[in-house]
């Protein structure tokens, strides 16, 4: 069988890509630790200046794989989901990222960590936390509204709605939206563009740009916190099932 994240690296960038198309690139706990693996491997590597991710033609990722989730109910997020938050808070070589198509759950949330971001028009950001009965998470409670104001990012992440790609690029999620044929050249570009600079004082940069990434972590943990319990509730079993079963029962 494939394996579930690609992992290359050329020209200083690192490409993490998503690689479970039959399952819109839903991500387990061994996906979410070959990730982990790749960025601290990669922060930890001279030959790699910059993490790109990458998904498949249409769909970037539709987040935590549910079933993952229902399995889960009285493990929390798991240590390998919470690794990968982490270092993707806490990554130290730049993060861009190149959606076409779904980006739902935590394949919208991982972008608001990105310093670079593009999306094909067809792209839509979702994250029906509510809907399932959890809560937000990888500190999209924190960033977003800081990135967009209260109203947007309570839109976005408590009502649920889908972003367009125009409405992500509106609200500072982006930097461009581009023709799905030119996306993955667009991102990748732009990634060995920022892996040619120096890498010092990039690193500099990008530190001051960030500030001090202690809230962002602590607030990775109590939403993980909440995430446990919500796991465990009716409403989000209810929720999971209702997912798993259709058009199976
Ligand atoms: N977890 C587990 N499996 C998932 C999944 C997820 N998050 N998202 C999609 N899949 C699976 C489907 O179960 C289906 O599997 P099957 O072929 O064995 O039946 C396959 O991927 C294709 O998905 P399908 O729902 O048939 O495709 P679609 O084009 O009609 O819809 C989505 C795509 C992404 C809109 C829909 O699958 C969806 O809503 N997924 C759940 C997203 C979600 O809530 N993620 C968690 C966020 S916290």
């Amino acid at each position: 069988m494939a394996d579930p994240i690609l992992i290359s690296t050329e020209d200083g960038v690192q490409t993490i890509r998503f690689n479970r198309a039959d399952k819109k690139n839903a991500i387990t706990s061994q996906m979410y630790g070959m990730i982990a693996d790749a960025l601290e491997a990669g922060d930890g590597a001279d030959t790699v200046r910059v993490h790109l991710f990458l998904g498949q033609d249409g769909v970037f990722t539709a987040g935590n794989d549910i079933g993952d989730f229902l399995k889960s109910a009285n493990g929390g997020l798991g240590d390998k989901v919470l690794r990968f938050l982490k270092a993707l808070a806490g990554a130290k070589k730049p993060l861009v990222a190149g959606i076409d198509g779904l980006a739902i759950g935590v394949g919208a949330t991982m972008i608001l960590h990105c310093d670079l971001a593009f999306a094909s028009g067809r792209s839509t950001f979702r994250t029906p936390f509510i809907d399932l009965g959890l809560v937000p998470e990888a500190a999209s409670s924190l960033i977003a509204p800081q990135l967009m104001g209260h109203v947007r990012a309570f839109e976005l992440l408590a009502a649920g709605a889908p972003f367009s790609a125009e409405d992500a690029l509106r609200t500072g999620m982006i930097n461009a939206v581009v023709e799905e044929a030119e996306l993955e050249t667009t991102a990748q570009t732009a990634a060995q563009n920022l892996a040619a600079k120096p890498p010092e004082a990039l690193a500099i940069a990008r530190r001051l740009l960030r500030g001090d990434r202690q809230d962002v972590l602590a607030r990775i943990d109590e939403e993980a916190g909440h995430f446990a319990q919500r796991l465990k509730s009716q409403e989000a079993q209810t929720a999971f099932a209702a997912f798993m079963n259709k058009g199976r029962t």
